[in-house]
């Protein structure tokens, strides 16, 4: 029913804030307003507001806010309609007549309700007499105790075509009722109308408000199909709204601030009657908006339970499509996944309900769960296939309308984006801390030591040997970070660039001051002792003993430069890393953009190393090495 705006306004006139909320808080009046414990949070100290002339309320523990009928809503857990309702009733106003149409249809839908009514206690006086031996024996089979048979009011309707059909006509209910309220089977094709449920324990579905408007029926027997019949649509059941058992869960799930969604109708009646009455069931169906809405107004963060089989994950995966884009700051999901194929009927009648409590206190939050069905069993390793996953998940993470709810998503998936990236950059050759170079592995010798303090050798033991690579590679060299007595022996090494008109090795060796000469042992190594000056240099890098042309050299250089250069992006990123955690906000945009860039880097230098590689081989096929080794023509 819709009501005009000038009836809201006077039912808020005629009822001041703090008496609808004084029914339920204990107010105290402070100056203009009133204060109280919050209604919504455990609290010790009043952080609960009312203000009767701006008619509104203001929790200051949980930022909720709103007038009269949002309280009641909040804290009864019903419609906007039915707060009306019930604050009209309270305030003595009569409801505001609608149209003659409007009222028909109203009247209309009275009748379908009692005709409903009428044919649960048909059914249920059937479960309780002869007919329902057979019946009554099923549910104590399923260990539905009888008060639950009375409680959800479950029935029978026999195997008779007509049984409820000739019940019903005889108090006086037209037959085309019963058509309109999905009892009968009927049709042009059908002459007579018969019954639509026939031998099945019926299972009435109540709306919101407790009304009932349709049944669930279940099958006594595995070989008849459907397993559950149930209502068609009608003026009256609409099933992408009903959420069963939502009217009897109402006050057990705002006392408990939480609630329990299962699959089926069973499992509604066995939880509950377990004693976790905050349950309520979605019916087999995938999630509609509508029962989402419904389901958040049991709770803020209803538990959804899901089979573990390929069926309940997809069922699970898809209702997050649905939930995503109505998420809202405080309204989310949690799931919960059943394992070894039990639903919670099943685990509750063979384990006890302490064990289906277990398995919701392991239920995942809908990111968690979000996570997992865009990662599981996706092949990262790439740069392209990390920038599909991340647009996939930007691309769903875009559908969270709420602006709030939307950037803590976006937060959370570039954290965990890099953290993903991160440890799959790390791979066998990252756990040693070495760039996957197969150029480097084959021929340099520098295993003894770090990949990194061996290449910074070889480096300046090259710049040393081939002095012309100082100049061409000035600017590059200049980026990298060395030991502090290797930046100085660096420094120097341009200095006497600028000094010496020509630089050449045994000038390096004769200019440099004494200070260095340990480094310039320690990179490129003295004459003496049979072996030749470099001979430092040469052991760590033998190809150079071919005396390779000039481009490959400066190739080798190059790609060493990369290397280091990769090796101080991965302290950038671990630092990155580091600042990301403690929630800095770029920190995760620079995180995600440098484990790219070093995942680049990582795939250039690899091609750099098996170009390189090759290369090397021609050389010494094709280059007679110093030593005079036989030359082989190519
Ligand atoms: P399930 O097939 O999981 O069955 O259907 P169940 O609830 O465990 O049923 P029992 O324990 O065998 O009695 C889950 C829900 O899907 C809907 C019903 O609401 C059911 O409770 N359903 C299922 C149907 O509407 N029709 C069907 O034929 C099957
Ligand atoms: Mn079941």
């Amino acid at each position: 029913m819709r009501f005009p705006p000038s009836f809201i306004d006077e039912v808020k006139a005629r009822l001041p804030v703090s008496e609808v909320v004084g029914r339920r808080v204990k107010l105290k009046r402070a100056g203009r307003e009133f204060k109280g414990l919050s209604p919504f949070q455990q609290e010790k100290t009043p952080s609960f507001t009312v203000n009767d002339q701006k008619q509104f309320y203001h929790d200051f523990s949980t930022g909720k806010h709103g007038n009269i009928f949002d309280f009641v809503m909040e804290t009864e857990g019903v419609s906007f309609p039915e707060a009306v309702e019930r604050l009209a009733a309270m305030a003595g106003l009569p409801l505001p007549r609608n149209s003659r149409e409007d009222e028909q249809r109203e009247q209309r839908r009275k009748s379908l309700f009692e005709v409903m009514e009428l044919a649960a206690k048909y059914f249920e006086q059937n479960l309780a007499s002869r007919v329902g031996a057979q019946a009554r024996g099923y549910l104590s089979d399923r260990a539905i105790v009888p008060s639950s048979i009375v409680e959800f009011r479950i029935g029978y309707a026999t195997a008779d075509r007509f049984a409820l059909k000739e019940y019903l006509g005889s108090k006086g209910v037209p037959v085309a009722d019963m058509i309109e309220a999905g009892l009968l089977i009927a049709g042009d094709d059908i002459p007579v109308p018969y019954d639509r449920f026939r031998d099945r324990i019926m299972i009435p579905i109540h709306d919101q408000r407790g009304r009932l408007v349709g049944f669930g029926g279940r099958a006594l027997r595995k070989d008849v199909q459907p397993k559950y019949l149930n209502s068609p649509e009608t003026p009256i059941f609409h099933k992408g709204s009903v959420v069963f058992n939502f009217h009897r869960a109402r006050q057990p799930a705002h006392e408990a601030n939480s609630v329990v969604a299962v699959e089926g109708y069973m499992d509604a009646i066995a939880v509950y009657q377990a004693g976790i009455k905050a349950v309520v069931a979605t019916m087999g169906t995938a999630f509609t908006e509508e029962q989402i809405a419904t389901l958040w107004r049991l709770s803020p963060e209803p538990v959804v339970c899901f089979d573990s089989d390929r069926a309940g994950v997809a069922a699970a995966y898809r209702s997050i499509d649905r939930i995503l884009p109505l998420l809202r700051v405080g309204k989310t999901f949690r799931f919960v996944f059943m394992d070894e194929q039990k639903d919670p009927d099943d685990l509750i009648r063979e384990k006890g309900v302490e064990a289906f409590r277990n398995v919701l206190s392991g239920s995942l939050p809908l990111w968690d769960v979000l996570w997992q069905r865009e990662t599981d069993g996706q092949d990262v390793r790439t740069p392209d296939k990390q920038a599909a996953l991340e647009q996939r998940l930007y691309a769903l993470v875009r559908t969270i309308q709420d602006p709030a709810v939307n950037t803590a998503f976006f937060r959370t998936s570039r954290m965990q984006l890099a953290n993903l990236f991160w440890q799959v950059n790390r791979g066998p050759s990252r756990n040693q801390k070495e760039a996957g170079s197969k150029f480097v592995r084959n021929e340099l010798r520098i295993r003894g030591e770090d990949q990194r303090s061996g290449l910074q050798k070889v480096l300046l033991g090259m710049l040393v040997q081939y002095p012309e690579l100082l100049e061409d590679k000035r600017d590059v060299v200049l980026r990298l970070q060395f030991p502090d007595a290797f930046d100085q022996f660096l420094s120097h090494l341009f200095q006497l660039l600028v000094t010496e008109a020509k630089l050449s090795v045994s000038v390096i060796w004769e200019r440099l001051d004494h200070e260095f000469y340990e480094t310039l042992q320690t990179v490129h190594g003295d004459a003496g002792a049979g072996k030749p000056r470099g001979h430092r240099l040469f052991e760590r890098f033998p190809v150079l003993k071919n005396d390779p042309p000039s481009d490959f050299v400066s190739g080798c250089l190059d790609h060493f430069i990369r290397i280091l250069l990769w090796h101080q992006l991965e302290e950038d990123i671990e630092r990155a890393r580091l600042d990301a955690g403690e929630g800095d906000e770029t920190a995760v945009a620079r995180l995600l953009n440098l484990v790219r860039e070093g995942h680049a880097e990582q795939e250039a230098i690899s091609a750099e190393g098996v170009a390189l590689s090759e290369w090397a081989e021609d050389i010494i096929r094709v280059w007679a090495p110093k030593g005079g080794t036989m030359h082989l023509a190519a």
